[in-house]
């Protein structure tokens, strides 16, 4: 395929590696020097745009790909109230895009594995709890994957129906309260853990990320999968057909 990236951050170069790996073509690079332009698409004619940029540009990238009739992977994350519009636009063009906030393969697949999980031990009588741990120049908390893994659980966990992230001294955490517990050290890319306790044994689950690389792994994949589709897509919602071609 013949693809374009809009942001060439520590994403778009990731995403370039692995599209690259992938046997495609990077035809053309759009940043702040070079902007995404009706003119410049029309030039280099990609297949698909794979913007990994700022939230800001995301609705003005949109508009630019729809005119032209490019297809779309929106890895950017930040511009959810802009959703109605984008959405608008590319079903109005008739073309396709695909959005996530996680591309990750590995993450995704993982929560379909805990919400499995936890569908299994609800039944018994298991307490659940969750883990994450990220380099210590992390700001958020708890982090957005760790809150999509407590929605998995909680899909599947009749006893659990709500999520705790902080407690204050003195206070436990209630039965029916899923706890997340953050570590912030060191250079951890990003690790999360789902842990089921009973007073028999103890079942974990755990992901760990080793790099950027399977973030876009997964946009690489959406865009091959995105071509000749129409509508807006959830990379989550898609992930097999997605990872079946
Ligand atoms: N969906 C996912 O799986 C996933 C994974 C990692 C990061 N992200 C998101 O992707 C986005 C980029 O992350 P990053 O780590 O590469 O950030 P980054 O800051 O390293 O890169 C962003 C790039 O976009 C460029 N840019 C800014 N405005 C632009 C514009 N108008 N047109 C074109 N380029 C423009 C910047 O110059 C920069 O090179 C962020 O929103 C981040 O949260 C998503």
């Amino acid at each position: 395929m013949k693809l374009a990236l809009a942001g060439y951050g520590k994403m778009g170069h990731e995403v370039e590696a692995a599209a690259k790996a992938r046997g495609h073509e990077i035809v053309a690079i759009f940043d702040i020097d070079k902007l995404l332009s009706p003119e410049a698409l029309k030039l280099y004619a990609p297949d698909a745009v794979i913007d990994f940029t700022q939230p800001d540009t995301v609705v003005t990238n949109v508009r630019v790909c729809t005119k032209a009739k490019i297809p779309m992977v929106i890895g950017t994350t930040g511009w959810d109230s802009e959703l109605p519009k984008v959405r608008k636009m590319i079903e109005e063009a008739g073309t396709g895009c695909v959005i996530g906030s996680n591309f990750s393969i590995g993450v995704n697949l993982f929560l379909k594995i805990v919400a499995s999980a936890s569908r299994l031990l609800s039944v018994a009588d298991y307490d659940v709890y969750i883990t994450e741990a990220h380099h210590r120049t992390k700001k958020d908390f708890p982090s957005g994957t760790a809150l999509r893994i407590s929605e998995a659980v909680l899909s599947g966990f009749t006893s659990k129906t709500k999520v705790v992230s902080e407690l204050k001294q003195g206070e436990a955490p209630s039965a029916e309260a899923i706890l997340i517990s953050s570590i912030r050290s060191g250079s951890i890319t990003g690790t999360h853990t789902v842990g089921f306790d009973s007073d028999e044994d103890a079942i974990e689950l755990t992901h760990r990320a080793k790099s950027r690389r399977g973030f876009a792994l997964g946009a690489v994949h959406a865009a091959e999968w995105i071509a000749g589709k129409k509508g807006l897509y959830r990379f989550e919602e898609h992930i097999t057909e997605i990872l079946e071609g």
